[in-house]
């Protein structure tokens, strides 16, 4: 919210309960950032993305109040960080459309969500699916970000971004600067009964584990990830591994990396010890997810002062993007 710092600016999308990946991969970080005070942050749930997926619309206000719940459990002040909702600041869609008018057929049609996503619902492929990432182009650009923060899906989408930003430019006046990706150090969790995958929702539930699950079901479900003989080099051998390092102490990890080098993980009691670790380590989440989810008041009151503040970037760079564009 100061002035004069670099801006950060990311979204995640409503489609249901957020997993280690999304945390690792994504809400872990954008809570030491807003923590640095480096930053004038901006944190938004995407929930017009979230038209374009085969879920049904019921329970759409309430799967994002529950990422705004997640958002604030996991550390996200809304006294230090601007948290809205992207269908409550105007501008996004608006820049979308202009965005279209600058974007070639062929540079959407290449976007491996897209395919993937295209894959997946087929009886659905809207033109809002196609569409996707030049609407994410304008949230991104609409509030002037630097940086960021995603997982490795996404770093594509950023990519075209950038491109669009240029072609903005090029036939309007140097306007847009081109954001960066910021990736963690755990770009991509892997999916844990089919770790070739990245763990993702729409796999289904017994690929992720959930941050706010319950520990009885964090190793139910570690027990059924798969492993390897021992020597931790196939894909579920180190996708659990990496996990154990994320969240086990690190005499834990040390012993268990000890038996690696000598190619005799115990895998059984690796998961178990995990499965304590991310226990702990998610219970204050999961305590103040729950205090939170009984107080819809105050989550509301989050994302009206956030889209406050929000629409005031949005609304002059729409402003000055209109006057560019020659909109009376
Ligand atoms: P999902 O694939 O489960 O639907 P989203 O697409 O909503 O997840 O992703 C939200 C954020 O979490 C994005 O920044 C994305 O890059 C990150 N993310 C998602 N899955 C993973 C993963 N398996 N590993 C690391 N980061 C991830
Ligand atoms: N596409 C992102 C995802 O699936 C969500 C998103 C929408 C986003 N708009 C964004 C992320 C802008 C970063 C910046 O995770």
């Amino acid at each position: 919210m100061s002035k004069g710092k670099p801006a950060i600016l990311t979204g995640m999308q409503p489609s249901g309960e957020l997993h280690v990946g999304n945390f690792l991969g994504a809400l872990k970080n954008f809570v030491e950032l807003q923590n640095s005070g480096t930053y004038d942050c901006y944190f938004f749930v995407a929930d017009l993305h979230a038209l374009t997926g085969d879920s049904k619309s019921a329970g759409l206000a309430d799967k994002t109040r529950g990422v705004v719940m997640d958002y604030v459990a996991a550390g996200l002040d809304p006294d230090k960080s601007t948290i809205f909702v992207q269908s409550q600041v105007t501008g996004h869609t608006e820049l979308a459309w202009i965005f279209n008018t600058l974007t070639p057929m062929g540079e959407l049609e290449r976007m491996t969500q897209f395919k993937d996503k295209a894959g997946r619902q087929q009886k659905n492929i809207n033109v809002g699916l196609f569409d996707y990432p030049v609407l994410q182009a304008s949230d991104i650009l609409l509030y002037h970000p630097k940086l960021i923060p995603v997982g490795q899906d996404q770093v594509q989408h950023v990519e075209l971004t950038r491109s669009i930003a240029r072609w903005f430019n090029k036939k309007y006046g140097e306007y847009f600067t081109e954001p960066q990706v910021l990736l963690t150090n755990v770009p991509k969790v892997m999916s844990l009964i089919d770790p070739t995958k990245k763990m993702s929702k729409s796999l289904g539930s017994a690929h992720y584990i959930g941050i706010n699950e319950e520990p009885a079901m964090i190793l139910k479900k570690l027990k059924k990830a798969v492993s390897d003989s021992g020597d931790g080099q196939s894909a579920g051998g180190t996708n659990l591994l990496l996990l154990l390092e994320e969240f086990a102490h690190p005499a834990a990890v040390e012993y268990f990396f000890k038996q690696k080098k000598d190619k005799k993980i115990k895998f059984g009691e690796l998961k178990e010890q995990l499965a304590d670790a991310m226990g702990v380590y998610f219970e204050e989440f999961r305590e103040k997810r729950k205090a939170l989810s009984q107080d819809k008041k105050y989550i509301d009151q989050v994302v009206r002062g956030g889209a406050a503040r929000a629409q005031k970037v949005a609304g002059k760079t729409m402003e000055e993007v209109r006057e560019r564009v020659g909109l009376l």
